[in-house]
């Protein structure tokens, strides 16, 4: 029998985890149980401080008829001078809010120490729920889920943020979107360590002059 350690499983959760969006989810809905193992990994991410700085609204089944609120708000903030297109937001929110069966809303609120001031920078604090972004994207790979983190336009807009609650210092940072694939999973490549690592093995490797190590990794 061939024994598989834990860091073989590890690594291969790693590189199976892919980005994939709108187009590639079906549209049949995902068990709540399912959803809940990945909040579940995503709540174990570290952070400075133990501030626990992730928040996460899950949008679900009917549920996504309040996103579609929320986005129509911020494309009527968008269009506010244009009738044509105010009137065209609520298809365009209801369209996009239904293309994907889970939407998970990714909010920063950052820890705060007894007389209100902040625990920890808000670098840190952003830091941390990317660490638990990435938590929730293994997990969902790993459970077979399609998914993709977003984070332009409607999924960070500021009236989306305020209808999530979210007010400054707090943030949003995007949307986990995710569903069953649609498609076939795919592969991705990376850039060489070689141009991202300098490797000092002795004072003489540390120059001020070279980023990275020209080595191969
Ligand atoms: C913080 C963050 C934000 C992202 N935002 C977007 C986005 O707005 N739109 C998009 O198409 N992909 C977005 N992505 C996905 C990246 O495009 C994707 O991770 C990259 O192409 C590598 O592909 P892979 O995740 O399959 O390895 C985002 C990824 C991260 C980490």
């Amino acid at each position: 029998m061939v024994s598989i350690s834990t860091a073989e499983v590890l690594y291969g959760a790693i590189l199976n985890r892919r980005s994939m969006g709108l187009a590639r989810l079906k549209p049949d809905a995902v068990d709540r149980a399912v959803i809940e193992q990945m909040l579940d990994a995503a709540n174990w991410a570290p952070s400075h401080g133990d501030t626990e700085p992730w928040r996460f609204t899950v949008f679900a089944g009917e549920g996504r008829a309040a996103l579609a609120d929320l986005f129509e708000a911020a494309q009527k903030e968008n269009v506010a001078d244009n009738p044509e297109a105010l009137a065209k937001a609520r298809e365009g929110a209801t369209k996009r809010a239904f293309a994907a069966p889970v939407w998970i809303s990714i909010g920063m609120v950052p820890g705060r120490k007894t007389d209100g001031s902040l625990q920890m920078s808000l670098d840190e604090e952003l830091m941390a729920v990317a660490c638990a972004v990435q938590n929730l994207h293994l997990m969902a790979s790993a459970l077979g889920l399609a998914g993709m983190w977003h984070s332009k336009g409607p999924s960070v807009h500021p009236a989306v943020a305020r209808g999530l609650g979210l007010q400054e210092p707090d943030r949003l940072l995007g949307f986990f979107m995710c569903g069953w694939p649609s498609s076939d999973w795919f592969t991705s490549t990376r850039r060489p360590l070689s141009e991202k690592v300098r490797w000092v093995d002795s004072p003489e490797d540390f120059t001020s002059a070279s980023t990275t190590n020209e080595e191969e990794i």
